[in-house]
């Protein structure tokens, strides 16, 4: 097959087992992680790549020019997690290791298969940033809030306004996860309809937008472990891809959504509200550890030239998001006060992929009728 000429970005993540509970990926795994990469990168595979982590979550950020959903690239990182649990994660019995792996054998795609990825294919402008959001402790509809503030909401990005180059808007693609359909919506002319759909993230998540003229914009992670499982087997901890400037919002426009932390689904157990802390990735702020959260998020810039990947920059690693980090403990406090009630515990509809599912049926005969 011949190669594409457009440059394509692929992060696939998994949680292939951490160190001392769901805390934090251990050294070697990244090392192992690596050395797969570096062979694929040797055999021209990939152009280029960066292993990170995001709190509990190996993340394999690649560049290459064989398009979205590359049969040979997923199965890249399929092999690479599952050599890093077999390696790594099982000869030092780290915590839940190979946990988001749910299939026996590759199949084609990671996708349905435990690992979550955003894929973007573009063709390179003169100059490319774009910024990698990894999140832990929280699922795909996390992304729906920042990404409307970016791509439609002139508070968030004044270039909506006084840029001519973004005046016209941008499409959004919302999957609808209980029905497997997906919709697209153009903006600004159908902002209210967006809303009424990704208002609600548990169902309804964000995976693809374009500028209006068709230019590539950003992708997100969109699979849903317990749908895929039937069952609660850790939270999905989504990525994204977001393109930037000239002619797209700044990476500053990019940013700007995560400095009032909002309240996403995750935390401890998969099962509690709490504030998205936006944090660098240095190991003294990019782990899960107060009630195994409070979810997090890392956003590493790069600039694309020629299909590598120059960077990574650390964006949230500036005193100016220091109040955000205040602002999200202050949340973190409050909504511990409740406990295990909600609104801090979630909701009975996403609770069903729970443990506390066996608790209540373990009850169950002994309700009495009301005399
Ligand atoms: C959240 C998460 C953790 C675990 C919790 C219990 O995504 O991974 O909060 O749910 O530590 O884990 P187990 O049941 O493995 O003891
Ligand atoms: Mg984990
Ligand atoms: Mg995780």
């Amino acid at each position: 097959m011949p190669l594409k000429q457009k440059t394509t970005i692929s992060v696939i993540k998994a949680d292939v087992g951490s160190l001392v509970g769901h805390h934090i990926t251990h050294p070697r795994q990244l090392e192992v992680a690596r050395q797969h990469l570096e062979q694929a990168r040797k055999e021209s595979l990939i152009v280029d790549f960066h292993v990170t982590h995001c709190g509990d979550d190996l993340e394999l950020i690649m560049s290459h020019q064989r398009g979205e959903n590359d049969k040979e690239i997923h199965e890249l990182a399929w092999n690479t997690f599952i050599d890093v649990t077999e390696k790594v994660s099982r000869p030092l019995k780290l915590y839940a290791a190979g946990q988001d792996l749910l299939s026996d054998a590759f199949s084609g795609n990671v996708k349905g298969m435990g690992p979550g990825a955003a894929e973007l294919e573009f063709e390179e402008r003169v100059s490319d940033p774009l910024v990698v959001f990894l999140a832990d402790k929280t699922a795909p509809g996390a992304w729906n809030l920042p990404l409307y503030k970016i791509f439609a909401d002139p508070f968030n990005t004044v270039g909506l306004v006084i840029d001519p180059s973004l005046h016209s808007g941008f499409t959004f693609e919302v999957l609808d996860t209980h029905e497997g359909l997906s919709i697209k919506l153009k903006c600004p002319e159908e902002i209210y309809d967006l809303l009424a759909l990704i208002g609600d993230p548990n169902r309804y998540v964000i995976s693809k937008i374009s500028r209006n003229d068709g230019l590539p914009a950003a992708a997100a992670s969109t699979s849903k472990l317990s749908m895929i499982a039937g069952r609660y087997v850790g939270k999905d901890d989504p990525v994204c891809i977001v393109r930037a400037q000239n002619g797209l919002p700044a990476v500053g426009e990019v940013l700007e959504p995560f400095a009032s932390p909002h309240l996403v689904p995750g935390w401890m157990r998969g099962s509690h509200h709490g504030p998205l802390m936006p944090v660098s990735y240095s190991d003294s702020q990019n782990k899960c550890t107060r009630f195994d959260g409070p979810p997090r998020v890392v956003a590493l810039g790069f600039q694309i030239a020629n299909a590598s990947l120059v960077g990574p920059a650390d964006l949230f690693d500036d005193p100016a998001f220091d109040k955000a980090r205040a602002k999200a403990n202050d949340l973190a406090d409050y909504l511990r006060l409740h406990g295990p009630f909600v609104p801090h515990r979630l909701g009975p509809e996403e609770m069903e992929y729970t443990t506390l599912t066996g608790v209540l049926e373990k009850l169950k005969n002994r309700f009495q009728k009301i005399q």
